[in-house]
């Protein structure tokens, strides 16, 4: 599987968000990772659909949208027409999880379900044959800076392996606490799109932290 480096813009400057976009492009990366959190389904407020639209024009990478918001239903074509490439729901925030997955890709969208640490990853085997990507959270959703979950590891394993038996070349992407150290690991498990907030954007060099970072998923890729 390819490896694809996402820096979350959750630990970017909001100041100037369009420019910390050109940073991370300019820097190497594969994706920008975007946080959106909505204060109900995680304990923080972060932006909604009119920033991205802004930032779009200053990314020449695909925009990686992730939804921490209740209900996701209730907003999904604004951030469809916002210029969002993939967008990642929460399993746990909706019982209209069919119904999202086919919007996205009626107009022309990546879609991707995400849990968080304590839900099995089994629940999402029934959507697996029409998901572009998978999210497994390793850290509760909401804030940029925690440590990772040890016990989030096996779940990438449980899953990739269940897309194997199945054929699927689906990506699956890791999100929280991935530094240079762990990342490695998590890659030999069978993550293969890495975001990282605090490891890019707290570095000296935002292209030596991708580059970093990169090397370290790429030995341990399956
Ligand atoms: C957390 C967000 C993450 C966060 C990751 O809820 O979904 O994308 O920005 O930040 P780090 O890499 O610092 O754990
Ligand atoms: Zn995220």
């Amino acid at each position: 599987m390819k490896i694809k480096i996402s820096p979350s813009i959750l630990s970017a400057n909001f100041a100037c968000l369009g420019n910390e976009c050109r940073r991370v492009c300019s820097g190497g990366a594969d994706l920008v990772h975007v946080d959106v959190m909505d204060g109900c389904f995680v304990p923080n407020i972060t932006i909604g659909a009119p920033v991205v639209r802004s930032i779009k024009p200053y990314s020449n990478i695909p925009l990686d949208v992730h939804l921490m918001i209740d209900r996701p239903e209730r907003y999904i074509d604004d951030f469809i027409d916002s210029g969002a490439d993939i967008i990642t729901v929460h399993f746990e925030a909706t019982d209209k999880l069919d119904w999202i997955i086919d919007r996205i890709h009626a107009k022309g969208v990546k879609a991707s379900v995400s849990v968080k640490p304590n839900t099995n990853v089994d629940v999402l085997y029934p959507y697996l044959e029409k998901l572009d990507m998978v999210l497994i959270m390793t850290v509760e959703p909401g804030f940029g800076g925690q440590k990772l979950i040890e016990h989030t590891i096996p779940k990438i394993s449980e899953l990739r392996n269940k897309c194997v038996s199945l054929g699927l070349e689906t990506d699956i992407e890791v999100d929280g606490g991935i530094t240079p150290h762990n990342i490695s690991r998590i890659s030999k498990a069978g993550a293969n799109v890495f975001v990282a907030g605090s490891a890019v954007f707290k570095a000296e060099s935002i292209a030596d932290a991708i580059s970093q970072l990169r090397a370290g998923a790429e030995s341990g890729r399956i």
